[in-house]
């Protein structure tokens, strides 16, 4: 039987709480399909940093490194800053692991309501540049409590970077609907962005097979909202594509069952899955939270591990809860505990 072994860092808040079900989930799936799952916990989150001092241990990368992936939960405390959690541990995982590729699917499921009267058949994937862009650590500020005080921040486009991600997108639109959407803002952002949209010509002149088209971010924002039906694959910048997903996330419903994986596509490192909500304390601790975001990200995983049939199976039971009973967390509208919703899926999948 294979057997992968995956670290989980279930973080804070309901970090901690939709990660069970999702190895409730992973468990039901591998006795079907015949793989074993050896799991790592691991304590680092916020409140490891209060303690400790450090969101995880100095050596945090070389003990991950040896897993075949990584299944995280959320992070984030109030009193610790943002920046904090986000620094000290999820942007070195994506970094020191090279997981360029941040991978954001969308769905509206039959049985979920859409904000949106008019969504229509969304079924999408926003593919975020996970590494470079304008989440760089190159700028600075001088001059602090003087009036002459300023901040700089320089984006980072790499050729190399730009291009790999472009192909991976290239690649997934011609393994899906063919069809390619770039966000872009090149009128607006005279150097980096340009630069970005003559990458994408490029790398579209050899993937023949896929037609692609681009959008200046702010209309993209607006069409989302207006005829999100009409996207299929959309690439973006590491902060574009981080908009965008939450603003697609929202259209399909709720942020609680929105996905993503963060990939090493060359897997010379494990790649990570994660829901992409937060630790939510405004109702962390009583046992409601959706878990569908973090089951949908094993789902991922299980897909990356090499077990498309049985990521299938989950997303298929994930459209049968919605869809047949009306079983659901009060954030999509419902009553049921975790548990209970969990139970559920259980039984259907
Ligand atoms: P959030 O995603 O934690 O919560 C936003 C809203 O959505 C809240 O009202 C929350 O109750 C609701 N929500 C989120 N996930 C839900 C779920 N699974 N079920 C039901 N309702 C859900 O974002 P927020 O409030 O901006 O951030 C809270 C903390 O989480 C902050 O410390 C932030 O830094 C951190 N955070 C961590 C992320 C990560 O670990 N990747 C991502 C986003 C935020
Ligand atoms: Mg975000």
């Amino acid at each position: 039987m294979t057997n992968h072994h995956i670290a989980l860092i279930p973080g804070d808040g309901i970090g901690a709480e939709v990660l069970p079900p999702a190895l409730q989930v992973l468990e039901a799936v591998g006795r079907r399909h015949g793989f074993g799952l050896t799991c790592t916990l691991y304590d680092w989150s916020c409140a490891r940093y209060l303690r400790e001092g450090a969101m995880m241990p100095e050596d945090g990368l070389d003990r991950l490194r040896d897993k075949d992936a990584i299944l995280l939960g959320a992070v984030g405390y109030p009193g610790v800053p943002d920046h904090v959690s986000l620094w000290g541990l999820l942007i070195p995982i994506r970094r020191g692991f090279r997981q360029y590729v941040n991978l954001r699917p969308i769905r509206v499921f039959d049985g979920l309501d859409s904000p949106l009267r008019a969504a229509g058949e969304v079924d999408l994937v926003v593919v975020r540049e996970n590494v470079e862009g304008e989440y760089s650590e190159i700028g600075g500020r001088l001059n602090r409590g003087f009036p002459d005080e300023f901040a700089v921040q320089e984006a980072v486009f790499t050729r190399a970077g730009v291009t790999r991600v472009l192909d991976y997108a290239f690649d997934l639109a011609a393994r899906r609907g063919g069809r390619l959407t770039s966000a872009t803002k090149s009128n607006g952002i005279v150097h980096t962005l340009p630069f970005w949209d003559e990458l994408v010509a490029e790398r579209g002149a050899a993937h023949p097979a896929v037609t692609w088209d681009q959008e200046h971010i702010d209309a993209l924002a607006a069409k989302f909202v207006l005829d999100p039906a009409r996207f299929d694959v959309v690439v973006g910048s590491n902060l574009f594509g981080d908009i965008l997903s939450d603003l697609a996330a929202a259209v399909a419903g709720s942020i609680g069952i929105a996905p993503s994986a963060n990939l090493n596509p060359e897997r010379a490192f494990p790649s990570m899955f994660e829901p992409v909500h937060g630790s939510a304390p405004d109702i962390a601790g009583r046992g409601i939270a959706d878990p569908l975001g973090a089951i949908w990200s094993a789902a991922m995983m299980l897909d990356h591990l090499g077990h498309p049939e049985a990521a299938r199976d989950v997303t298929d039971a994930i459209a049968a809860v919605l869809a047949k009973t009306d079983v659901r967390t009060p954030d999509l509208g419902g009553t049921a505990t975790t548990a209970e919703f969990t139970d559920r899926l259980l039984q259907i999948l």
